[in-house]
């Protein structure tokens, strides 16, 4: 086992959340029951993810009748034609709500207004008010409300974030990375987050430069409080249709605790799949994460460069936590979503979780996409989030 000390009860996750009570109390000793809302990518994951954790699929419901049905036979469940009906069900303790983003507000605020529990996928909100209301709405009920910001669960991010908030580096200075993929970079390319209709007005930024966000803010501890943005179409135009959201963002940032950083966030970077990765780095060391190689993390100092493997014999305890598989046995993003399903459902039984993404979490990262849009309709304008004009 390493030296590294254990990181304190943490600050994150619904730890201190009052128990659950009301009309939910009583039936959380039973099989969770679940509903996923959008059996598209994500869905079809929660749905695994969810029985792996014993929980009893409901129902599942889509954007039409027959593609619930079509849905509800494939995963082995009731296809609803109603979504909202799925939601509020009597027999549902969890929504798992997995559909483009527009949607999101209306099911979450329906569901959490029936006493459920809430998955939803990010962006929570394509407005950082509906989002922060969310938040509160979730908070005021005492029911969870987790946002899979599924990179936290990694066991080497795990191992990071001990690493760090033990001192590993001295105190950061530097943060910085990027998030490229390349799915988006033809002119043929498309898809509905393209549509600021159903995705929001940002669609680089909100759909994976939230996700950078906020893991260099949880593994390093600090939180971004002032960037200067730009944003740029690089495909005007998709099979015909005129692009309005962004397919790249670059951003400059200063932290509240005085490091400087930056990322690059494209949808348009040939050879890049989904190439999240970041350095944060300290006057005694740095340390480098990139989750097409998440096994491993890059442990600098002057003198030498060492790959960490994960080894749950030889991680931290809170990352060990997370290692599900021997050694040399690769674990990956499914893992990622399985672990998040699992530890949002121990809360849901009244656990306090650490590192649980949250509510409050998935609201910042909508309070951060608006002050980058902010700032790259200003000229690239220094702003300094908790005053974004539009958030709330
Ligand atoms: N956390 C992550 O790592 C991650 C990764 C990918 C996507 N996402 C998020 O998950 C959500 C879904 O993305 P996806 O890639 O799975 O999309 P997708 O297009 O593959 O699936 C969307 C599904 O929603 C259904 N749908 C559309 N409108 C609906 C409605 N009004 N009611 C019910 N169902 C409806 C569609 O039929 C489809 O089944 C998005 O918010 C996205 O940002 C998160």
């Amino acid at each position: 086992m390493t030296s590294v000390r254990q990181r304190p009860k943490s600050r994150c996750g619904p730890a201190g959340r009052p128990p659950t009570v009301g009309p939910m109390a009583d039936r959380l000793d039973h099989p969770l029951g679940v509903a996923v809302i959008g059996p598209g990518f994500m869905g079809r994951l929660h749905a695994r993810a969810a029985r792996l954790h014993g929980a009893r699929l409901i129902g599942v419901a889509g954007s039409t009748a027959s593609r619930a049905q079509a849905a509800g036979r494939e995963l082995g469940t009731a296809g609803f034609a109603d979504p909202v009906a799925l939601a509020t069900h009597d027999d549902v303790d969890v929504v798992h709500i997995c559909t483009p983003n527009d949607t999101h507000v209306p099911l979450a605020t329906a569901a959490l207004a029936a006493g459920k529990h809430v998955i939803c996928e990010k962006p929570l909100a394509t407005g950082a008010a509906e989002a922060t209301a969310l938040a509160e709405q979730a908070r005021a009920a005492g029911l969870v409300g987790a946002v899979p910001f599924v990179y936290r669960f990694y066991p080497m991010v795990r191992e990071a974030r001990e690493r760090i908030a033990a001192g590993a580096l001295g105190r950061p200075h530097l943060i910085h990375g990027g998030y490229l993929q390349d799915w988006l970079l033809g002119s043929e390319d498309t898809n509905w987050r393209v549509d600021e209709a159903r995705g929001g007005r940002s669609r680089a930024f909100a759909d994976i430069g939230c996700h950078w966000c906020d893991l260099v803010e949880f593994v390093s501890g600090d939180r971004i409080a002032a960037l200067a943005a730009q944003v740029h179409v690089a495909i005007p135009e998709r099979r015909g249709v005129a692009v309005t959201t962004e397919d790249i963002a670059l951003i400059s940032f200063r932290t509240e605790a005085g490091a400087v950083g930056s990322a690059v966030i494209s949808q348009v970077s040939a050879g890049h799949k989904n190439r999240l990765h970041f350095e944060v780095a300290g006057a005694g060391a740095a340390l480098g994460f990139d989750q097409e190689a998440p096994d491993h993390l890059r442990l600098s100092d002057r003198d030498a460069t060492h790959l960490l493997t994960r080894d749950p014999d030889r991680l931290t305890p809170a990352a060990a936590r997370y290692s599900r598989l021997p050694p040399g046995h690769p674990q990956g993003y499914e893992d990622c979503l399985v672990a998040f399903v699992g530890d949002t459902y121990a809360a849901v039984r009244g656990a306090a979780v650490d590192g649980l993404p949250d509510f409050e979490h998935a609201a910042r990262a909508v309070r951060l996409t608006e002050a980058v849009l902010a700032s790259a309709a200003g000229g690239g304008a220094w702003v300094d989030v908790a005053r974004t004009p539009q958030a709330a």
